[in-house]
């Protein structure tokens, strides 16, 4: 199921891009949430070999949610805000 905005619907728009594709996001989102409310469903998959991984604490702590940013390299996900232009890669 994909997440749905219910709220702030009228901050800015911006488009950054994942996986080489580009998505829509809300000025002020973190990656997570841009990437999850664009529709795809995780952002990495385990190392440990149990599936697809989409965040788990969504504050900081858990680190269940590194992808990759450009120039910047591993970022947690759930804390860093997305910008425009900005490149990830999902793991
Ligand atoms: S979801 Fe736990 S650190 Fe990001």
């Amino acid at each position: 199921m994909t997440p749905v905005r219910l709220l702030d619907q009228d901050r800015p728009a911006l488009t950054l891009q994942v996986d080489g594709a580009p998505i829509a996001a809300k000025q002020g989102d973190t990656l997570l949430t841009a990437i999850l409310t664009a529709g795809l469903h995780h952002l990495r998959t385990s190392e440990f070999g149990d599936g697809h991984r989409a965040g788990f604490c969504l504050m900081g702590a858990c680190q269940d949610c590194w992808i990759v940013v450009e120039g910047r390299g591993v970022q947690r996900a759930c804390t860093t805000l997305a910008e425009p232009g900005m490149r990830v890669t999902r793991r």
